[in-house]
């Protein structure tokens, strides 16, 4: 029996678990009720309630203009339609960075106005203070290490992260020291997979990767990118597993040629 089958609901618990079963962890994003209702009864583990909602979302081009007051609404319809998956929220850009007790104030509004059941912060020892805080307070702390996009104006770029033997080092470090201080897991994103793969079999906690390789606990895509509303959007990581973009483009222009021709509607769609 598989873990993920026996909970009732998932907890940062049976991820530990699922790791320690060898069983796969599948994370994907979503941001609003009725995408979210779908994605917890398709079986995910987790639903990450991330600040690519600026992206996917409002159309911005980078994560840091979305605010604390915007996760929390985005957070709070998807905690609404989520009856097994664990809901973990970003803590967005300005949030938690300024210092510890910005960071508690922030995660504790996310945990109180959004019924959320974790959160995600970005970043290794520079933060440490910040997590611990968090921990603290009794509210469950996922990491997230690689391509941060947060930082993207201080990468310049959005490329594979750790190539270098020195960013990979400080990179295992960073894992090892958030796993140690109690994160119950930990995101790598974009970096290369022999790399991941070493993070995932030192450290007790799950790694989930994006763009990170096989060999890690689970993996995590952006919901839009992986049913191709973002068309646009395609990184060499991304597996699109639909064309929803063409398909409803081509459905609502069907309906707009029904409206104009007078197809729409018929006389069983009237009173
Ligand atoms: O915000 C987000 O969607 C994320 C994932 C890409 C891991 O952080």
């Amino acid at each position: 029996m598989s873990v993920h089958k026996n909970a009732k609901r998932i907890t940062t618990h049976t991820l530990q678990t699922m790791k320690e079963h060898g069983e796969k962890i599948a994370m994907l994003t979503a941001y609003d009720y009725s995408l979210a209702k779908i994605v917890d009864s398709s079986g995910v583990d987790v639903i990450l309630v991330g600040d690519s909602a600026s992206n996917v979302m409002a159309g911005h081009e980078t994560t840091l203009p979305i605010t604390l007051d915007q996760m929390i609404y985005h957070a709070a319809s998807v905690v609404r339609a989520a009856e097994k998956a664990l809901v973990v929220v970003d803590l967005p850009f300005g949030s938690y960075q300024g210092n510890s007790k910005n960071a508690l104030d922030s995660a504790i509004r996310i945990m109180k106005e959004s019924g959320g059941h974790a959160v995600k912060l970005e970043g290794g020892a520079e933060i440490k203070e910040s997590i611990e805080r968090i921990l603290t307070a009794g509210i469950p702390v996922m990491g997230h290490l690689g391509l941060t996009p947060q930082s993207i104006y201080k990468f310049g770029t959005y490329q594979v992260r750790a190539k270098e033997e020195v960013e990979a080092q400080k990179l295992i470090e960073d894992a090892r020291l958030l796993a140690s201080v109690g994160c119950f897991a930990l995101v790598l994103e974009k970096v290369p997979a022999a790399l991941a793969k070493r993070v995932a079999e030192e450290i007790p906690i799950p790694v989930i990767g994006i763009g990170a390789g096989p060999d890690v606990d689970g993996q995590v895509l952006v919901l839009h990118d992986m049913v191709g509303i973002s068309h646009e959007f395609k990184p060499r990581f991304l597996r699109q597993y639909m064309q929803l973009f063409d398909a409803m483009q081509e459905a609502i222009g069907q309906y707009v040629q029904d409206v104009r021709s007078k197809d729409f509607p018929n006389s069983k769609e009237q009173y």
